[in-house]
């Protein structure tokens, strides 16, 4: 059994509610330290609606999101500013969550400048370094997001989460509004930077095919509700709940026997 106490996150019972939808209803799950863990789900189950409580962009309805023990409800001011430091998010389209108006390196310089306080010359080489740690040329680093492809952007907004030197990213379905030949490189980097950074990894996911290979845990979300977790290995061998056979059905055949 894993230490309660070495949990880095930790989502007991939560619910999140606009008017009249239940989005999450009682979900409970845990990630430790430098562990790669899926959320899989059909769209609509809830997946974002979690990801944005545990960001505390959307409001907790009831349970409690503890990070290192500590739960989101009591944070203050000064506990937020920490937290948004430590988790990060990735999202779904890395276009709308990039600032039009800013370039690729004027964005992470921003980054570096207000939430690690780094001085401009330290800012410039970050920067760099940031835009060649996702596969980027720094040569890039005056381009406006327009002129990114879709790719160059997920990987600019890996870079972003990256210059906070996080310990858990979020990334809500990172690749499913990318070209199928770019959606492998971008998992890859993913897995990459986890495992050279030992940064746990929360990967949203409504394609159980994509996490077998990256994630040591699953969790499969139905409705708002956990209804099954476990062993990735185990729950592509002997899925319990009959959703997550659906899904596992819905797995193209190709991708079963790669394994
Ligand atoms: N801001 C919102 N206001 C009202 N309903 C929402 C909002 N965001 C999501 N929903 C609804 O909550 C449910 C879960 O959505 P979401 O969390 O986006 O699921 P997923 O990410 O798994 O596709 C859906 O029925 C969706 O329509
Ligand atoms: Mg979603």
């Amino acid at each position: 059994m894993p230490d309660p106490e070495n949990r880095l996150l930790e989502i007991d019972a939560l619910h999140v509610r606009y008017k009249k939808i239940h989005a999450v209803d009682g979900a409970s799950m845990n990630v430790e330290p430098g562990e790669c863990v899926a959320l899989v789900g059909e769209s609509g189950c809830g997946k974002t609606s979690l990801c944005r409580a545990v960001l505390g962009l959307e409001r907790i309805s009831a349970g409690r999101v503890l990070f290192a023990g500590s739960s989101l409800n009591e944070f203050d001011a000064g506990d937020w500013k920490k937290y948004r430091n430590r988790v990060q998010m990735i999202f779904q389209d890395p276009g709308e969550s990039l600032n039009p108006r800013l370039t690729a390196g004027g964005m992470l310089s921003e980054v570096l400048k207000v939430r690690r306080g780094l001085p401009a010359p330290a800012r410039q080489a970050e920067t760099e370094r940031l835009l060649q740690t996702v596969g980027l040329d720094p040569a890039l680093a005056g381009r406006y997001p327009h002129e990114l492809s879709g790719g160059q952007k997920q990987r600019l907004g890996i870079a972003r989460a990256l210059a906070v030197n996080p310990d858990l990213i979020i990334a809500d379905e990172p690749v499913s509004a990318l070209d199928v030949s770019v959606q492998v490189q971008i998992l890859n980097l993913l897995l990459d930077i986890q495992t050279a950074r030992g940064l746990a990894l929360l990967l949203i996911a409504h394609d159980l095919a994509v996490v077998r290979y990256m994630c040591r845990r699953v969790y499969v979300m139905n409705r708002g509700q956990i209804v099954e977790s476990g062993m990735a290995a185990r729950i592509f061998s002997r899925p319990q709940h009959p959703f997550t056979r659906a899904l596992l059905d819905a797995v193209p055949d190709v991708d079963r026997c790669r394994g």
